[in-house]
């Protein structure tokens, strides 16, 4: 199977070499975890080291702060300019979304996409799929069996697992970041996407002693062997290092 390799110092080797090719990984953490960081060196290395071409969607930051972000950590984004995309759509549902997204991919054919951040990318799904939703309930014969917590996760649960086919279809190796509570039990923020993707790595600060250190577990990352420990990394100048 072909590996799709993060670049990332001390990454790659505890996944079998790198993500399974058009993989779909959840990165989830709380804020300030390092879910920018990781996706940003995902997406430069591609175009760097290996030559793939990559989009980057933030949904967050602005396209011109993310790039003055990564500069303070060596990555310098215009160098990689015909090979990486970065797009910070501001749009009104995931139709125009995706279409925004399949625009890029044809101008660069890339191999990797990052969603900065998936719990952003999710306030698109009700508007597309209100309308789906009250479809769905005729289909079933009006019978009034949806309590709206359920129907919700039906609708996430569509939305999600069609941007992962789409994705796909074009051919990317995607991460999708989440955000998620410090208390949380579940993987990710909409407590669904775990079950729909490949992969699953948690960044996350945990107390030892007096002092806070960065840890990332690997939940679950299919064709791979299961990596059982909680690995250590720092965020430096020149990004990620895992020890
Ligand atoms: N040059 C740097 N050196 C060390 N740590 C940094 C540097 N730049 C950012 N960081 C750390 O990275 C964190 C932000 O990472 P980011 O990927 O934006 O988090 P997230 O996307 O998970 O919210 C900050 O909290 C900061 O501690
Ligand atoms: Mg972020």
């Amino acid at each position: 199977m072909n590996r799709v390799k993060t670049g990332i110092f001390g990454f790659d080797e505890l996944i079998g070499g790198g993500f399974p090719e058009l993989s779909s990984i959840l990165l989830s953490g709380s804020p300030g975890t390092g879910k920018t960081i990781f996706s940003l060196q995902y997406i430069y290395n591609g175009a760097k080291d290996y030559n793939e071409g990559g989009i980057f969607v933030s949904l967050g930051e602005g396209v011109e702060q993310l790039k003055a972000n990564a500069k303070l950590l060596g990555i310098d984004l215009d160098s990689v300019s015909d090979k990486v995309k970065i797009i910070a759509p501001n749009l009104d549902n995931l139709g125009e979304f995706m279409k925004k997204i399949k625009e890029s991919a044809n101008e660069i054919k890339p191999k990797r996409m990052v969603i900065d951040s998936l719990t952003t990318a999710e306030i698109y799904a009700p508007s597309l799929v209100s309308v789906k939703g009250l479809e769905f309930m005729e289909v079933l014969d009006g019978l009034p069996v949806f309590t709206p917590p359920i129907l919700g996760e039906a609708i996430t649960r569509r939305a999600i697992d069609k941007l992962i086919r789409e994705l796909k279809k074009i051919g990317c190796t995607s991460i999708f970041t989440s955000e998620l509570f410090k208390a949380s039990d579940s993987l990710s923020r909409d407590t669904v996407s775990e079950f729909l993707v490949d992969g699953v790595i948690i960044l996350k600060r945990v107390l030892i002693g007096d002092k806070a250190q960065r840890v990332l577990v690997i939940e679950k990352m299919r064709s791979t062997k299961q990596d059982e420990n909680v690995h250590k990394f720092d965020i430096t100048s020149e990004g990620i290092i895992v020890k």
